[in-house]
C-alpha cells in the first residue's frame, strides 16, 4: 500500500479526577474519555526518503515539534523500516483546547501506517509507543469510551454512549495543559466526579445518569482565572443540555444534549457570537483504519 486516508476523531472527556501528583511530575488521573464525531482528515504517501509533514494551519509545527511527525519518526525507529512519508493533515480539531486534536492526528498516523505496512505492529506496541509521545495518544489509538487512570495510558474499555449530541464550544482564550496542572492545589479540590457512578450509568445506557455526573476538577483552576467557562456552562444548561463541564485542561467547555435539534439551535446561538463552536455526536468504535 502507497498511500493511505483516515480519520482522527477528537475525544470529550465526561469525567476528569486528579488523584495525586506523582514522583515524575506528572499528576495520577481518573477521566472517563469518549469519541466525538469531530475530527481531521489524514492522507499519507509513502516515499523514499524524509518525513514531511503538510497542515492547513500555518501556525503549526511541521517538523519533530508536532507529535504526528515525532509518530511517523519512532514507528521507522521501532519497525526498522526504512522509508519517507508525505503526511498531510487538514484540522478542523480545535488546536490546544482539550479535545485531544494533536493526540488524534498522532494516534491516527501510527494506526495509519502500521495498516499501511501489514500491521507489524501490535495494538498494544502502538499504545506503548503512543504513551510515550502524550498522556492522551494511548486512548487515541482505539477510540470508543475508556476510563483512563495512570497518566491516563492505563485504560479499561467501557460501553460506549447510546447516540448523544454534543455542542463544543472554544472560548476565545489559550490554556496551556502545563500551566492547568501546575497551577492545581489538590488539597483545595472540595468535590470529586462520581466516577463509578458514571461508569454504571453507561453501563445501564443512562444518558441522564452520565450527564448529571460529568464534572471536571481542573476547571477549579481554569474558571477561577477565566470567567467565561462558567458562562459558557450556565448558557448551554440554559439552551437545554442535560449537563456542561469543560472537556480536559479546556478551554473548550461541551453541552450534552438528547435531541439533535436542541444541540443545532444551542450551536447556533453561540455561531451569532463568533465563538468557534460544533454540534458532533458521540462515536462508537471510529477507527477507519
Ligand atoms: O503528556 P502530555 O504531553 O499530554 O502532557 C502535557 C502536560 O500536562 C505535562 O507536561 C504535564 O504538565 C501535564 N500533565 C500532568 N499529568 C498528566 C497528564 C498531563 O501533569 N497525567
Amino acid at each position: 500500500m502507497h498511500q493511505i486516508r483516515c480519520k482522527a476523531y477528537a475525544k470529550i472527556n465526561l469525567t476528569l479526577d486528579v488523584t495525586g501528583k506523582r514522583a515524575d511530575g506528572y499528576h495520577d488521573l481518573k477521566t472517563v474519555m469518549h469519541t466525538v464525531s469531530l475530527c481531521d482528515d489524514i492522507h499519507i504517501i509513502k516515499t523514499d526518503k524524509e518525513i514531511r509533514l503538510k497542515t492547513n494551519l500555518g501556525f503549526l509545527p511541521c517538523d519533530r515539534r508536532n507529535i504526528a511527525y515525532r509518530a511517523a519518526e519512532v514507528f521507522l525507529q521501532k519497525t526498522g523500516i526504512s522509508c519517507g512519508f508525505n503526511i498531510n493533515i487538514n484540522k478542523r480539531i480545535p488546536v490546544a483546547a482539550g479535545l485531544a486534536g494533536g493526540s488524534a492526528d498522532c494516534a491516527a498516523v501510527l494506526r495509519a501506517l502500521n495498516a499501511m505496512h501489514g500491521n507489524p505492529l501490535s495494538v498494544y506496541e502502538l499504545k506503548e509507543l503512543a504513551g510515550n509521545l502524550g498522556s492522551d495518544i494511548p486512548f487515541c489509538i482505539e477510540g470508543g469510551c475508556a476510563l483512563a487512570e495512570g497518566r491516563g495510558e492505563l485504560l479499561t474499555r467501557l460501553p460506549s454512549l447510546p447516540k448523544t449530541f454534543f455542542v463544543l464550544v472554544k472560548p476565545n482564550i489559550y490554556v496551556p495543559t502545563p500551566w492547568v496542572y501546575k497551577n492545581l492545589h489538590l488539597d483545595k479540590i472540595t468535590e470529586h466526579p462520581d466516577t463509578a457512578g458514571c461508569i454504571q450509568a453507561l453501563k445501564d445506557g443512562d444518558i441522564r445518569g452520565v450527564a448529571v455526573r460529568m464534572y471536571n476538577v481542573l476547571e477549579s483552576v481554569t474558571a477561577e482565572k477565566y470567567a467565561v467557562i462558567n458562562k459558557i456552562k450556565t448558557k448551554l444548561i440554559n439552551l437545554g443540555a442535560l449537563g456542561s463541564i469543560m472537556s480536559g485542561s479546556g478551554s473548550t467547555v461541551f453541552g450534552m444534549f438528547d435531541s439533535e435539534k436542541t444541540a443545532k439551535c444551542a450551536c447556533a446561538y453561540f455561531k451569532k457570537f463568533g465563538r468557534e463552536v460544533f454540534t458532533v455526536y458521540s462515536n462508537e468504535y471510529p477507527q477507519t483504519v
